[in-house]
């Protein structure tokens, strides 16, 4: 969703915002525009559409010359992604410029307000209020005006400001939206993530609610609502460059796919010291654990999906009732939640909005929480008690897939850490299971070699206007995830079926050529999903069996047959979603796609 970026130093600042916003496109995001300040005043550029045509206009950013600067992608709320609708915004005087990241609720009162004073608004956005409250503020002093604009303001806000009367001086405040502050050498940044700062400096400082910092070229002042400076902790940033590059594969989503071996590496061997688990420093005492009476586990999207997969791991093992409950559904559902109910939270990018809410909202009720998240510093990671990293690197597919094998990759660490803890496994079973997801990084990278196999079955399963996807228990579960990935990257139609439903409506679709994935990894019912293929096939459909390695059977009843490198079933999902990955992957390739942004869609969904 919107990204912000902001830069003051020695050099002109067009090129380096223009080159940030590239690196924030995979957010998703519908219009651009830069604001340089020089001695001569603001200059502004913004368009509709993508940063090509941004640079386009811009000639590069050549034709704006200008030490400090603030860009924006917008992904549309408030108006339409028109030119005029786009950040950054200006006052009437043209002394100030604004950008902005999330949502202003009482924009309209405050229109209202401003427009009797004699504002006149250009756009219809609700960020617009927030430039014209600056200038009106505005006697003299820069900082002044922004913190009493601020205090006008509810909802949440990420934002950029720049000032004619301070050409070398930018604002940023945040509030419930991400903003981190990049310290360089006689340079300094801001971005509303990582990722836009890495080529210029990994020394970071995260903003928090409330707090605004003051960036000249020669340093950043932080500093809270009341005016009272405050301490930040320079972080170090150690992911590479090359991390959030593509290194030379097409697309950064089959990088990522290809990258997961190493990703679960990272996520699960810190963790797995010689035979013990460690939470990194967030243990549990086994009295706290036999505490918990329900743990219910609540996400977004691919996340809430890996939450699907990874509930049975922690019931089976803790023996304790799990609900998986979408974030979007949990935020309003009054739920029944007590301080004996564990929230497990699930984000890759730790600012989704519905799943904040959830998260604010079950906290409330006294739920303790632990949260699984990508990105060090985000706003979940902040509001949980525990946070468990998954270690996965920068993500920049919209798609997710690293993020999605990671986070399940922490939800079997965190069952099997809770079972020893509260001592429900013997020590036999104990080793087995830990020896089991040690290797997984080892059985991911096999069902990647099987990459050279997908693109013909791509090509021959997504001919069709749908695809199927069925299973039972842990394979319904992949099954969602990998129709989601079809549908999200290829916009082909792909709807995930309990495979014993069939017959309760779904079997009405099926005619001639019906592309339909079976998935019949679980072994203990795959028997069940196979008496599903002969159904569908007696209806004309083609199928694709997924199979446990070694299950010559199903070779029998479908058309074709993916076999998976064999693990515990406990942990299945991670490696069975794998060729799904990558079936999806080859049929939006196929199709001509724009794999990493698809249509419509933002990497991190800031908003409700
Ligand atoms: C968006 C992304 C998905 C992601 C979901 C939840 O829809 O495109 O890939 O699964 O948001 O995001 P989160 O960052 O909370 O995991």
């Amino acid at each position: 969703m919107c990204g912000i970026v902001g830069f003051t130093g020695k050099q002109d600042a067009a090129p380096i915002l223009l080159n940030g916003l590239k690196k924030l496109e995979y957010r998703g995001y519908d219009s651009a525009g830069i604001a340089v300040c020089n001695a001569g005043g603001i200059s502004l550029a913004k368009v509709s559409g993508r940063i090509a045509r941004l640079c386009e206009k811009t000639d590069d950013g050549k034709n704006m010359p200008g030490f400090t600067g603030i860009g924006h992608t917008r992904w549309a709320t408030h108006g339409a992604p028109t030119d005029i609708n786009a950040h950054p915004h200006m006052s009437c005087d043209g002394r100030f410029s604004v950008v902005h990241n999330g949502i202003i609720e009482n924009y309209m009162e405050l229109r209202q307000e401003l427009s009797s004073k004699g504002y006149i608004f250009a756009s219809e956005t609700d960020t617009e209020v927030i430039v014209h409250l600056i200038e009106m503020y505005y006697k003299g002093d820069f900082r002044e005006a922004v913190m009493k604009a601020a205090s006008r303001l509810e909802g949440s806000y990420a934002l950029g400001v720049l000032c004619a009367d301070c050409p070398d001086r930018l604002i940023a405040v945040r509030e419930a939206s991400p903003l981190i502050l990049g310290i360089g050498i006689g340079e300094n940044f801001f971005a509303s993530d990582v990722t836009a700062l890495v080529s210029h400096t990994r020394n970071v400082m995260y903003l928090d609610d409330g707090e605004f910092a003051e960036l000249s070229p020669k340093g950043i002042s932080v500093f809270d609502c009341t005016g009272a400076s405050v301490h930040k902790k320079i972080s170090h940033i150690n992911w590479s460059i090359e991390a959030a590059e593509k290194g030379g594969f097409e697309h950064f989503m089959l990088k990522e796919i290809m990258e997961q071996p190493r990703a679960v590496e990272s996520t699960i061997s810190p963790r797995l010291q010689q035979n013990d688990i460690h939470l990194d420093d967030s243990d549990f005492s086994p009295e706290e654990l036999k505490s918990i009476q329900r743990i219910i586990i609540t996400a977004c999207g691919s996340a809430y999906y890996a939450g699907c997969a990874g509930k049975t791991a922690i019931e089976k093992l803790c023996r304790l009732p799990v609900d998986v409950i979408l974030a979007s559904e949990l935020r309003y559902a009054e739920p029944q939640i007590d301080e004996h109910t564990l929230l497990i939270v699930l984000s890759q990018s730790g600012e989704t909005a519905d799943t904040i809410a959830a998260m604010t909202e079950c906290k409330k009720l006294g739920a303790k929480t632990l949260a699984i998240v990508n990105v060090v510093g985000s706003t979940i990671a902040k509001l949980a008690d525990r946070t468990l990293y998954t270690w996965a690197g920068p993500e920049i597919a919209v798609a997710t897939t690293k993020g999605y094998t990671t986070q399940l990759a922490v939800l079997y660490i965190f069952a099997l850490y809770a079972a020893k803890t509260m001592k429900l496994l013997s020590r036999e079973e104990y080793l087995r299971l830990l020896d089991a997801l040690r290797s997984l990084p080892k059985k991911i990278q096999q069902a990647l070699d099987m990459n050279p196999l997908l693109p013909k079955l791509a090509e021959k399963y997504s001919s069709n206007h749908s695809v199927f996807y069925i299973g039972r228990n842990s394979d319904y579960a992949v099954a969602l995830e990998a129709a989601l990935k079809m549908k999200e990257i290829s916009y082909i139609h792909a709807e995930a079926y309990a495979a014993g439903e069939l017959k309760h409506g779904t079997i009405a679709l099926i005619d001639e050529g019906q592309p339909v994935i079976a998935l019949c990894c679980n072994n203990k019912i795959w028997e069940k999903t196979a008496n599903n293929i002969v159904e569908v096939k007696t209806r004309g459909a083609q199928v694709l069996a997924l199979a446990s390695k070694g299950n010559r059977a199903v070779l029998a009843q479908a058309d074709d047959v993916i076999f998976i490198p064999q693990i515990d079933p406990m942990f299945q999902a991670a490696v069975e979603i794998i060729p799904l990955q990558l079936l999806a992957y080859h049929a939006a390739k196929a199709k001509g796609c724009d794999i990493d942004k698809p249509k419509n869609l933002a990497k991190s969904v800031t908003v409700e």
